[in-house]
């Protein structure tokens, strides 16, 4: 029998609260609707366990983790009718060094330490890679905060024998992989491309969050999309979507002689059921690198993230 990936989470927000509580939900049905990779070395979709949880929030630290995932501002929907206990007790994290030894400390047992904090914040995220590396454990930067591009940090996990895994993820079926494939769409069938821009919506934290702090965002979601020509429309943070995410998408390209071509795109998802269908898999392929020794960054991870290794920051 496998031994399942032991996953330490940093912030117990929307997208920890869907990928807890999916764990659960696939446990308990055995289903593999909404899959994306049924097995990862072995591994399958319920064969993670979270053994430790990091947050901040006064409602969260010290409640057990399946109560802590349902806290406000957390707006993802309840899975299952209800819950167990998890007996995991959400701890303190830390903000910058100060702390660092005692999230070492907590990280004992741990494989995988996920990072789901806000982004925006780039020397909390650095602060909690020094403690997985001080910790032996492996790395997932699902911010758009530059870690998996700092090409120093790489290069200590590395030598450790550590994988690192980031920057951003990149959501099961959002906005950026449905742009890219669009305009991928556009260049095989000869088509050439004169302007095209996204404009996203939504109702979480994060949308609050990024609506303030975009500064490391924009580049990331450029990055995903793989064109100059690509704009952004600044994100609009809008409560009543609660955890669903609007996206438009416009292509305005020339075919034939010229003539135009004109593509509207509407995308409507649950964003933080995207971000845990790909945090599900970048968990398991960091388990199975470490588990075969592999530190760095594992070239598998890369369809899964908005800004790999070697993009813009
Ligand atoms: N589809 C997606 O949802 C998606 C896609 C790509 C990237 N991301 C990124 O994933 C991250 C998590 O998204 P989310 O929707 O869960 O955000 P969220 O705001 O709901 O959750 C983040 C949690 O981290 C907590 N936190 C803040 N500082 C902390 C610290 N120093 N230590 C521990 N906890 C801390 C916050 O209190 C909050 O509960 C964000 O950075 C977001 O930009 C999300």
């Amino acid at each position: 029998m496998i031994n399942n990936a032991k996953v330490a989470v940093v912030g117990v927000g929307n997208n920890t609260s869907a990928l807890v509580q999916g764990l659960a939900y696939y446990r308990a049905t055995g289903s593999e609707v909404g899959v994306h990779r049924p097995s990862i070395a072995g591994l399958g979709v319920g064969d993670i366990d979270v053994v430790a949880a990091f947050a901040l929030s006064d409602d969260k630290v010290g409640k057990d983790l399946h109560e802590a995932i349902f806290a406000p501002p957390n707006n993802v929907p309840a899975l299952l009718p209800s819950l167990p206990p998890a007996g995991v007790t959400v701890q303190r994290g830390l903000v910058d060094e100060t702390g660092a030894d005692r999230v070492v400390a907590a990280l004992a047992g741990a494989e995988v330490l996920l990072y789901s904090a806000p982004s925006g914040r780039p020397e909390t995220a650095r602060a909690y890679a020094a403690a997985a590396l001080r910790a032996g454990v492996a790395f997932i930067n699902t911010t758009s905060d530059p870690v998996a591009r700092d090409s120093s940090l790489l290069d200590a996990f590395a030598a450790a024998g550590l994988p690192l895994i980031g920057d951003d993820l990149a959501s099961q079926f959002g906005t950026s992989v449905l742009h890219r494939t669009l305009l991928r769409l556009l260049d095989e069938r000869g088509l050439t491309l004169t302007s095209t821009y996204q404009v996203n919506l939504g109702g979480t934290e994060d949308f609050r969050n990024l609506v303030e702090n975009p500064n490391t965002k924009k580049q990331s979601k450029v990055n995903a999309v793989g064109s100059d020509k690509v704009q952004m429309a600044p994100l609009g943070y809008l409560p009543q979507l609660r955890s669903q995410k609007v996206a438009h998408i416009n292509v305005e390209a020339q075919g034939w002689a010229g003539t135009p071509v004109s593509l509207e795109v509407r995308l409507r998802v649950d964003d933080p059921s995207g971000a845990a269908g790909v945090n599900v898999d970048l968990i398991r392929v960091a388990a199975a690198a470490l588990r075969s020794g592999a530190g760095g960054y594992p070239a598998e991870a890369a369809a899964l993230l908005k800004s790999p290794p070697g993009t813009a920051v």
